[in-house]
C-alpha cells in the first residue's frame, strides 16, 4: 500500500464525522448514521485504490451504500479490503454523549477477517501488556497481569466495559478484584483504542460488543502495537451457520491478532464525532467546522493526529442535514 493513502483516508472519516455531527443530540440515530454513510461513500470515490468492502453497513440487499462486496475508490492503485463503520456510536450522537467516531480500516486484499454482524467477546490491551492476557483466563488473572505489566497496583487499573446487563458478572468480578471501572454506554472501538494511550487513563477493555467493531479495533491496535483477542458469540443456529459460511468453522476458537488482521500492513483512520478521551468531536462555528482525527499504519507504526479546519462555505456537501 502506498503511504499517501493514509492521508486520503482521513478525508473520508472527516467527511463522515462532519456530516453526522450535525445530528448531535437530536435523538435521531438513523439520520446521523445515514449522513455519515453517504458522506463517507462520496469521498471514497476520490481515493486512489481498488477497494472492496468486507465489513460495512450490511449485505447488498439491505444496505444502499457501503454494503459488503461494494467496490470503492477510483479503480486505480492498490487492491485493498476495506472495513468501515461510518458512525461508530449512533446512540452516542443521538444523545450527544461521549466517544462517537467515524472509523475505517484498510488492508491488503484478503487480510481482514470478514466478521459477521454478531457479538464478539473481546479483551484488548495496549503495548505494555501485550502477551500477558488471555481471553479464556479468569478476570482476576487478566487484571493482575495488566497491573504487573504496567507496574501498577490492581486498584489503579482502569477497565472499560460496555454498560449492559450481560456484563454483570464481569463487572462484579472486576469490583471484587478492587480495580476501577469505566462503564461506557456505547462505542467499544474507542474503548479498545484508548487502552493503547496512557493519557486516556484506560488499561484494558473487557466484554462483548459487535464483531465488526472487533476487527476495526484490532487493526488500530495492530498499528499501535497493542493486542485484541476475540471469540465470536453466535446466538442461534443461523449465526453459527453464518460463521461457517465466512470460513470460521470452530466458533469457540480464540481469534488472535493475525486472525483478525493478517499481514504486516494495514491503515486505520478515525475522526471524532463527539468528544472523547482521545479525540475531540466536531465543532461548528459559522461556515467552519473543525475535526480531530488519528491515522496510523501498521507497517511503519506511525501514528498521526490531525486537526482539520473545513470551510463549509466552499464545501457545503460536507454537512448535509435534511429535517
Ligand atoms: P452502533 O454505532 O451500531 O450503534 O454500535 C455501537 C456499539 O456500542 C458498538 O461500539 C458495540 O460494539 C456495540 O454497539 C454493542 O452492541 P449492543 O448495543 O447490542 O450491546
Amino acid at each position: 500500500m502506498d503511504r499517501s493513502l493514509s492521508l486520503e483516508l482521513v478525508r473520508v472519516t472527516e467527511a463522515a464525522a462532519l456530516a453526522s455531527a450535525r445530528w448531535m443530540g437530536r435523538g435521531k440515530k438513523d439520520e446521523a448514521d445515514d449522513a455519515a454513510t453517504s458522506a463517507m461513500r462520496d469521498v471514497f470515490d476520490t481515493v486512489p485504490m481498488k477497494g472492496t468492502v468486507v465489513i460495512g453497513e450490511g449485505e447488498m440487499d439491505e444496505a444502499p451504500m457501503l454494503y459488503i462486496g461494494e467496490k470503492l475508490g477510483t479503480g486505480y492503485g492498490p487492491r485493498v479490503d476495506v472495513a468501515v463503520d461510518p458512525l461508530e456510536g449512533t446512540n452516542i450522537v443521538a444523545q450527544g454523549t461521549w466517544n462517537a467516531l467515524a472509523v475505517l480500516a484498510v488492508a491488503d486484499h484478503g487480510n481482514l477477517l470478514h466478521a459477521p454482524d454478531m457479538y464478539m467477546d473481546k479483551i484488548a490491551v495496549g503495548p505494555e501488556a501485550v502477551g500477558t492476557v488471555d481471553i479464556n483466563a479468569p478476570v482476576i488473572e487478566n487484571l493482575k497481569a495488566v497491573a504487573k505489566a504496567k507496574n501498577k497496583n490492581i486498584e489503579d487499573v482502569v477497565v472499560t466495559i460496555l454498560n449492559r446487563p450481560r456484563h454483570e458478572q464481569i463487572i462484579s468480578e472486576v469490583r471484587e478484584a478492587g480495580a476501577r471501572i469505566k462503564l461506557i454506554s456505547d462505542g467499544d472501538v474507542a474503548g479498545a483504542i484508548n487502552t493503547a494511550f496512557d493519557n486516556t487513563g484506560v488499561d484494558i477493555l473487557l466484554g462483548s460488543g459487535g464483531a465488526p467493531e472487533g476487527v476495526l479495533s484490532a487493526v488500530a491496535l495492530k498499528c499501535l502495537g497493542g493486542e485484541l483477542q476475540g471469540k465470536l458469540l453466535p446466538q442461534n443456529e443461523e449465526e453459527v451457520a453464518r460463521c461457517k459460511e465466512m470460513g470460521i468453522d470452530d466458533v469457540d476458537r480464540v481469534l488472535m491478532m493475525d486472525d483478525l488482521v493478517a499481514g504486516d500492513d494495514a491503515i486505520f483512520a478515525a475522526t471524532g464525532v463527539t468528544d472523547g478521551e482521545l479525540l475531540k468531536g466536531v465543532q461548528f462555528k459559522g461556515n467552519s467546522g473543525t475535526t480531530q482525527s488519528v491515522v496510523m499504519r501498521a507497517k511503519s507504526g506511525t501514528v498521526r493526529f490531525l486537526d482539520g479546519s473545513h470551510s463549509l462555505h466552499k464545501k457545503p456537501n460536507l454537512v448535509i442535514r435534511e429535517d
